[in-house]
């Protein structure tokens, strides 16, 4: 693992968002993993800005989100397609053919996740995957658990999850109790990842991912055995390292 620590969220995103960049350019038509939730909204923004200047073009890019709600349809306010659209996909070129969040509806939700894995690896597999941490540690919706579920799966959201993203909410119980997201194996198979993580509320999901043993009680942890990971922290979130 990779360790740096930034002065600050902006400065933490700034370098996100070169490395994205050095991806982008070596590979125009690259497959970049996409996370939602309040961190990656600074990179996303010099993402943008990046493309609105010129320096990066996305037209080739193809891009796979970590998860989404089931139950929320893609028009949904609070689903994580219209997320990605506001936060990123309306301001830059890229092909929004081109562009994959996990089906949250339908009859049959364990079949959208099965078909989720296929066409990440029928697209050839995601060179470079963005990660946030929950507090609880979880990495997409992998919640803690007593064993690493492989494959892209239906989960059961926790109830610090569920008080975490009640902000993106009008009220608690308007949170979806499951959601789809990539599994450990999905995420564990790209060919790089990218961990950013600020504020010091996450700095004992940090300290856990980073010092503890791999558990699947600590989702995270998984990370200290892929070959190719870089962790970008603020003063924050490294604060009980
Ligand atoms: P956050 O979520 O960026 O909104 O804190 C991160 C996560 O839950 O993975």
């Amino acid at each position: 693992m990779t360790i740096r620590v930034f002065e600050n969220d902006r400065l933490a995103a700034k370098a996100a968002a070169t490395i994205f960049a050095s991806e982008i350019l070596k590979k125009p038509d690259c497959i970049i993993g996409l996370a939602t939730g309040s961190t990656p909204v600074p990179t996303y923004q010099e993402l943008i800005r990046l493309n609105q200047e010129g320096v990066l073009d996305f037209s080739k890019v193809r891009s796979f989100n970590l998860d989404e709600y089931v139950g929320l349809a893609p028009e949904h306010p609070c689903s994580y397609r219209r997320f990605m659209n506001e936060q990123l996909f309306d301001h830059i070129n890229i092909d929004k053919a081109n562009t994959h969040v996990p089906s949250g509806i339908g009859d049959d939700p364990e079949k959208n996740a099965a078909e989720y894995d296929a066409a990440i690896e029928a697209a050839g597999g995601v060179d470079l995957q963005l990660l946030g941490i929950g507090h609880n540690g979880h990495i997409g919706f992998n919640e803690p658990c007593d064993r690493f579920i492989a494959p892209t799966n239906i989960v059961t959201l926790t109830d610090s999850t569920i008080n975490a993203n009640t902000r993106f909410f009008e009220k608690r119980e308007d949170v979806p109790r499951k959601a789809i997201s990539m599994g450990i194996r999905t995420i564990m198979s790209a060919r790089r990842i990218l961990m950013i993580a600020t504020g010091e509320g996450k700095a004992q999901a940090v300290r856990d991912m980073i010092c503890g043993d791999i558990d699947p009680r600590h989702p995270a942890s998984i990370l200290q055995a892929h070959h190719n990971v870089q962790i970008l922290l603020d003063k924050g979130a490294a604060s009980l390292l």
